[in-house]
């Protein structure tokens, strides 16, 4: 293999097979043989160690402390490692929910309870989640790596904030395939809210009155669009410049809140979903049927007080049934809003994309009320 026409001493350079380890072996070559002594210089270029070590790195948004959108910040920290009964993620999309902004700010305080006093227990937030498969622990029988899915990490420990999550097969589905893993990422939680809140507490049926308020945000937008497959006509509520929207996504009346006052009109409906409860319940009662059903998604704190405190007893008194509700994550209503998305009868409403490092951006863009529909994080 060596031709050298006499007695040769050299050094042989010996590649490590990854590249970067680089090993000089002393040769000794006569006419027929080359005798090859054992290395006698290492060179590391940079270590192989490391390399392997940022393998197992990955960038993600950290929830430091309480507060404005200021405390999360861009980190690298270790990816994670699949468990026996979990999925491991390749974070493709995610989107901002009201919840995530709850979980920042620590508000309500009642957040604080259950999460951490001073800070979040688990400082990677985000809800929704849509991308590959990547790992599956040895108890999943459900995903293969490879798979696409979407889902809602609300229950498991959230963490969609980053480029790998691991949680459980449970809170996921597969991914429709017509569509994008940004437009799943819309989905999960806003349109299962949306879905629980007009079909199993309001008991939706087609022909009805439904109001809708806060139409034009993540909720509201998946709102109209399932209560009008439901064969419901929809009044929806939004401000000035959110009417186009909502007008477009399928609403039969669009109401400006801030020309016209909804409570004071001669409109009944038989359902109203109030996902911005900014006016008081006893303005939505009059403008309910005497056998109509108000449910409280969200909207200030004193409202929904209200709604647990005196529901029950204006319930009673009233013949109205009137309450609020929590969204239940599951696989089963994310599968339905699948159906109904691959039927076309509902699509998400994006208003602005942002990249993962820029989710404080996200963030206070979410804060600014301008958003119309949801805003999603596109995750490398
Ligand atoms: N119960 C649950 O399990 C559950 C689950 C998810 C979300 N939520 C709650 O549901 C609410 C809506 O969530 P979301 O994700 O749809 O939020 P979002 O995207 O911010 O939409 C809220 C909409 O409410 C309208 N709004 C805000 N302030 C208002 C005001 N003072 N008066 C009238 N309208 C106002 C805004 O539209 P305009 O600009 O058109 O006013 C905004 O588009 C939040 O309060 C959230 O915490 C509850």
């Amino acid at each position: 293999m060596y031709h050298f026409a006499t007695n040769t001493l050299f050094l042989l350079l010996v590649c490590h097979a990854d590249g970067l380890l680089f090993r000089f072996n002393l040769c000794y070559h006569t006419p027929g043989k080359t005798t090859q002594f054992p290395a006698i210089c290492v060179i590391y270029p940079y270590s192989a160690q490391p390399r392997r070590a940022e393998r197992r790195l990955m960038k993600a948004i950290i929830c430091t402390r309480y507060g404005p959108p200021d405390v999360l910040q861009l980190k690298e920290v270790a990816k994670p490692t699949v468990g026996d009964d979990q999925v491991l993620i390749n974070v493709q999309a995610t989107s901002v929910n009201a919840g995530d902004r709850h979980l920042m700010r620590g508000d309500p305080f009642l957040v604080r309870l259950m999460f951490g006093l001073s800070k979040p227990k688990q400082p990677i937030l985000g809800t929704d989640v849509a991308g590959r498969i990547e790992a599956v622990g040895k108890n999943i029988t459900q995903f293969r790596p490879g798979d696409e899915v979407f889902g809602d990490l609300s229950d498991s420990g959230f963490g969609a904030f980053a480029q790998y999550v691991c949680t459980s097969e449970k809170a996921l589905t597969q991914k429709p395939a017509s569509m994008t893993f940004e437009e799943v990422a819309a989905v999960p939680s806003a349109s299962v809210t949306a879905l629980q809140g007009l079909r199993d507490k309001g008991g939706i049926q087609s022909g009805q009155q439904v109001l809708i308020t806060g139409a034009s945000g993540g909720v509201g937008t998946f709102a109209v669009q399932i209560a009008k497959s439901f064969g419901a006509e929809v009044t929806a509520v939004c401000s000035t410049s959110k009417i186009d929207m909502v007008r477009s996504i399928g609403a039969d009346h669009v109401i400006d809140y801030k020309r016209e006052d909804v409570t004071q009109g001669q409109q009944r409906y038989d359902l109203i979903l109030d996902a911005a409860a900014y006016r008081s319940i006893r303005d939505y009662q009059r403008i309910l049927q005497p056998k109509g059903t108000y449910v409280l998604i969200g909207g200030s704190m004193k409202n929904l007080f209200q709604a647990m405190l005196f529901g029950p007893l204006l319930s009673k008194t009233s013949g109205q049934k009137i309450g609020n509700m929590l969204v239940q994550p599951n696989t089963q209503d994310l599968r339905f809003m699948r159906d109904l998305l691959e039927s076309g009868k509902v699509k998400p409403v994006i208003d602005k994309r942002y990249p993962l490092r820029e989710v404080p951006q996200a963030m206070r863009y979410f804060e600014s009320r301008q958003a119309q529909g949801k805003i999603v994080i596109t995750v490398d």
